[in-house]
């Protein structure tokens, strides 16, 4: 969830609003006095706590929420009884320690009977604390202050100091050896999703937002409430190249009624024109007929503006406006099968086809009316809907993250630091690869550097990462 995401560091203060938004919860601290913590992070701390102690380790709670003023009087007592520097170093100013979230932890860890009380007892020990770092991701916490990140999170090494993120963000950061800040900047994935019936493609959007606790999510081509099927989703820098997924051919799968069409032209509207259907036509034989090149009027429920205003406004206000058309390509197209006045199409189509739109342009062939009752996209670019996985599966961490390099089709680079170097700086390069479009450049170590584009025997950068 986002709000277990929420970033408090020496660049990022917690925000005025933070705790309506959470509620804090009663636990007791090492010396048995209640203290207060984030629900969620108690109750995933509690069962953190119950699994350590089947391994023979206690943990009890010694840091945890913290009112803005309380950071100031430890503040206070750090510079008396450490002096100005050190305090500085370890002990967050005043509205911008993590503690003022509910969401960090202060461990201690009971050794000889005894928990340690300072930072000198928890250094004696250690490697009791590092023996549990595995573990506190499948509880949703990570290390917030790791060892060689000091430069990123801006204190020095705690072993003692986590923080709840949630299970699935915390996996991805120990996979992955990420503090929150870095995966807030660098997680970036594409995600093959099989849409419900019944939502939004924002909703689907939301969901994942959610899961991965990040803002930036977009999504590849709108599946309307009544769609399901293949709906490709980007997250973080993954969402630089959706326009590349956009513009990939999609294949249908499509209910249809004859007789009726619906103003919105799916089964979801209300029906404006019906006319008895012959069924003597040949169904196949038009629908073949549609494998084609032509200029296809879009729905008035479209997004598609005209004079600046969403076609679906004017539907909704009741307004007259003249629907453009556009060209567009039906590859392929094919009857499934038929029954009375209802049949099942496959299409495949090229970007901006409206299935509803050739539904209704089918049914005026056939000298009657189409509507869409069903419409399953099961497939977008190479991606089939047997690839996808449902939000169900992504809710529970069992979804399949994809790489940018996997869903585009381009050749990617390795190049040396020189390189790398040219790159980040967005610097254009002479095409000695002989690339006819575009190319990715990665580094040694994997990692997605920029995509590049042809331009008069150059190439420039069209992406940077
Ligand atoms: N020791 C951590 C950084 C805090 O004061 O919040
Ligand atoms: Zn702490």
């Amino acid at each position: 969830m986002r709000k277990y995401l929420t970033i408090v560091n020496k660049e990022n203060k917690i925000k005025p609003n933070y705790l309506k938004n959470i509620k804090l919860v009663t636990l007791k601290d090492i010396d048995k006095e209640d203290t207060l913590l984030e629900e969620e992070t108690a109750k995933s701390y509690k069962k953190l706590r119950d699994f350590l102690r089947k391994k023979g380790i206690e943990i009890g709670l010694y840091g945890y929420y913290r009112t803005i003023d309380y950071q100031q009087k430890l503040k206070e007592r750090f510079v008396q009884q450490y002096g100005e520097e050190y305090a500085n170093q370890i002990v967050a100013p005043p509205g911008r320690s993590e503690h003022h979230t509910g969401l960090a932890i202060d461990l201690s860890i009971k050794i000889d009977g005894q928990y340690d009380k300072n930072n000198n007892e928890i250094n004696k020990h250690i490697k009791n604390y590092q023996a549990i770092v595995p573990y506190l991701s499948q509880y949703g916490f990570i290390l917030r202050y790791p060892k060689g990140k000091e430069d990123i999170t801006g204190y020095p090494y705690e072993p003692w100091h986590i923080r709840y993120v949630g299970k699935i963000p915390a996996q991805i950061m120990y996979e992955n050896n990420w503090t929150l800040e870095e995966y807030l900047r660098d997680f970036s994935a594409i995600l093959y999703v099989n849409k419900p019936a019944g939502i939004t493609s924002f909703d689907v959007v939301n969901q994942i937002s959610e899961i991965y606790g990040i803002k930036k999510v977009g999504h590849t081509g709108t599946l309307d409430p009544l769609a399901e099927g293949v709906l490709i989703v980007t997250i973080g820098k993954a969402t630089k190249v959706a326009e590349l997924i956009t513009a990939e051919d999609k294949e249908y799968k499509a209910g249809v009624l004859l007789g009726v069409e619906t103003d919105t032209l799916d089964i979801t509207g209300k029906v404006i024109k019906s006319k008895p259907v012959d069924l003597s036509k040949d169904i196949e034989k038009i629908v073949n007929s549609y494998q084609k090149t032509y200029m296809q009027e879009v729905p008035i429920y479209s997004a598609i503006k005209v004079k600046g205003k969403k076609l679906y406004e004017y539907a909704r206000k009741g307004e007259k406006v003249e629907l453009p058309k556009k060209e567009v390509t039906v590859k392929k197209i094919k009857l499934l099968s038929s029954d009375n006045d209802t049949f099942i199409i496959k299409a495949l189509v090229t970007k901006g086809c409206y299935i509803r739109s050739l539904i209704r342009d089918i049914g005026r062939s056939l000298d009657t009316y189409a509507t869409m009752t069903t419409l399953t996209r099961t497939k977008q670019g190479t991606i089939d809907i047997k690839q996808t996985n449902t939000l169900e599966e992504f809710i529970k961490g069992k979804g399949i993250l994809h790489g940018i390099d996997e869903i585009l089709d381009l050749p990617i680079i390795i190049v040396d630091k020189e390189e790398e170097r040219k790159i980040k700086n967005g610097q254009k390069m002479p095409n000695k690869y002989h690339i006819n479009n575009k190319v990715i450049f990665k580094n040694k170590n994997n990692k997605i550097l920029g995509i590049y584009k042809v331009e008069k025997d150059m190439l420039r950068v069209w992406k940077n990462f």
